[in-house]
C-alpha cells in the first residue's frame, strides 16, 4: 500500500510538470489568465500552477505513452475518468488554470482546475483517492508551517486567497478550499498553532462558515478570532486593493469570536424596536454563557449592556439566574453555571 501511495504521488507529480508546462512552454490562455490576476511568475513556480490543454487526452496520452503508467492508475487517481456510454478514457481537467494540491509535506496529492471564465463548475477538484483526503488536508499547509513560530495561522477559503496573501508577503494561511473545515483540520492545526485569525469570504455563506469554524476551532483548543475584509469579498481581492499593509493591521484588529457572535446575532435584529432588544440580549446571552473566563464573561456583558443600554446587574441576573447578586462573585459558585467544556481565555 505504501508503494501504490507513493506511485500515485508520482503521477500526481509528473501530471503537474504537465500542466506546468503547458502553461510556461507558449502563450496560452491560462497563462494570460493568471497574470491577468496578479500573479507573478516567481509565484506561479512557487505553486506550481498550470494550464490543462482544451483536450480529451493530452494529459493521458503523455503519462501512458511517455512515462508507463495505466489507464487504471490514472483512473484510480481521478485525473481521468471513463465515459459509461462510449467506454472510453477522457482527461478530467480541460483548459483550465490547474492548482496542484500538496500535503504538508509538499507532495502533490492532487488538483484543482479553474474555468478561465465564468462557466461552471467554477473550479473542478480531485475526489478522494488512496492519497488524497479532503477532510484530512489543509491547502498550502506545506508553505505555512515553516513560517508559524509566532503560532497564528490565518485560515482561507480559497485557492486564490492563499496565494495572494503569499505573493504579498503573508504566508501564515492555510485554506480549507471552499468546504466546511473539519474537527481534523482543527486538530492539524493545533498542532502548528494555537491561534487562528479567519479570513473566510465576506459574503453569506463566508460568515455562515465562519461561525461554524468557530465553533470547531475552539472544540480543538484554539484561540480564534475574525477578520473584517471592510467591503472587499475576499482576502485576495482585499490585498490586492490595499496592500500587504492595511492586511497585516486587519490581522491585529480580528475581532474575538465572542465579539463576532454577538455582532452577527445583533444584525439580525432592529434594535429600535424594544422587543428586539430583549430577544437580542436574551439571545446573546448565551454566546457569553460559554466562556469561561470570568474576566472575559464581565467584558461581554459589560458589552453587551451598552449595546441594549441595560443595566449590567440585568444582563448578570440573566446570566446567573434570579438569585444573582453581586456577592455570589466571590464564593467560588461563579464558574459552576457555566458549560464545563475548557476554553482558552482571548490574549
Ligand atoms: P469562491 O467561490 O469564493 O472562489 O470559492 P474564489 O476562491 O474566490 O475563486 P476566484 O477568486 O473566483 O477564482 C472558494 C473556494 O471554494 C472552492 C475552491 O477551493 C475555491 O477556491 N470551490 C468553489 C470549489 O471547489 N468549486 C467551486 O465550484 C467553487
Ligand atoms: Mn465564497
Ligand atoms: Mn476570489
Ligand atoms: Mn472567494
Ligand atoms: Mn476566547
Amino acid at each position: 500500500k505504501i508503494e501504490l501511495s507513493k506511485k500515485y504521488q508520482d503521477i500526481h507529480t509528473e501530471a503537474a510538470r504537465f500542466y506546468f508546462s503547458n502553461l510556461v512552454k507558449s502563450k496560452n490562455r491560462g497563462y494570460d489568465y493568471l497574470r491577468n490576476r496578479g500573479l507573478d511568475d516567481k509565484t506561479i513556480k512557487r505553486f506550481g500552477l498550470g494550464y490543462s490543454q482544451d483536450s480529451w487526452n493530452s494529459l493521458m496520452d503523455y503519462l501512458i505513452e511517455e512515462k508507463g503508467y495505466s489507464q487504471e492508475e490514472l483512473l484510480e487517481c481521478g485525473l481521468i475518468g471513463k465515459s459509461t456510454k462510449t467506454d472510453k478514457y477522457y482527461d478530467k481537467f480541460r483548459n483550465r488554470v490547474m492548482f496542484p494540491i500538496f500535503d504538508y509535506r509538499g507532495n502533490v496529492i492532487g488538483f484543482g482546475g479553474r474555468v478561465l471564465d465564468d462557466s461552471l463548475p467554477k473550479y473542478l477538484n480531485s475526489p478522494d483517492t488512496l492519497i488524497f483526503n479532503k477532510r484530512h488536508n489543509l491547502y498550502g499547509l506545506n508553505f505555512a508551517r515553516k513560517n508559524l513560530s509566532s503560532r497564528t495561522v490565518i485560515l482561507v477559503e480559497g485557492y486564490m486567497d492563499l496565494i495572494s496573501l503569499y505573493q504579498y508577503g503573508i504566508q501564515i494561511a492555510v485554506a480549507t478550499l471552499g468546504t466546511a473545515l473539519t474537527s481534523q483540520q482543527a486538530r492539524l492545526i493545533k498542532r502548528y498553532a494555537d491561534n487562528v485569525i479567519i479570513s473566510y469570504d465576506s459574503d453569506g455563506p463566508g460568515t455562515k462558515a465562519s461561525l461554524r469554524a468557530i465553533d470547531i476551532l475552539v472544540e480543538a483548543g484554539l484561540s480564534v478570532k475574525v477578520l473584517d475584509l471592510k467591503d472587499a469579498k475576499d482576502p485576495d481581492e482585499y490585498v490586492r486593493k490595499y496592500g500587504t499593509d492595511e492586511y497585516r493591521k486587519a490581522m491585529k484588529d480580528a475581532v474575538p469570536r465572542i465579539k463576532f457572535k454577538i455582532d452577527n446575532l445583533k444584525s439580525y435584529f432592529d434594535l429600535s424596536k424594544d422587543q428586539d432588544n430583549i430577544k437580542f440580549a436574551q439571545e446573546a446571552v448565551n454566546i457569553i454563557k460559554q466562556l469561561k473566563s470570568p474576566v472575559e464573561i464581565d467584558y461581554y456583558i459589560k458589552y453587551l449592556s451598552e449595546i441594549v443600554q441595560l443595566d449590567e446587574d440585568a444582563v448578570k441576573r440573566e446570566i446567573y439566574g434570579k438569585s444573582y447578586s453581586s456577592r455570589n462573585l466571590s464564593n467560588g459558585k461563579f464558574n459552576n453555571k457555566f458549560n464545563k467544556k475548557e476554553e482558552k481565555p482571548i490574549e
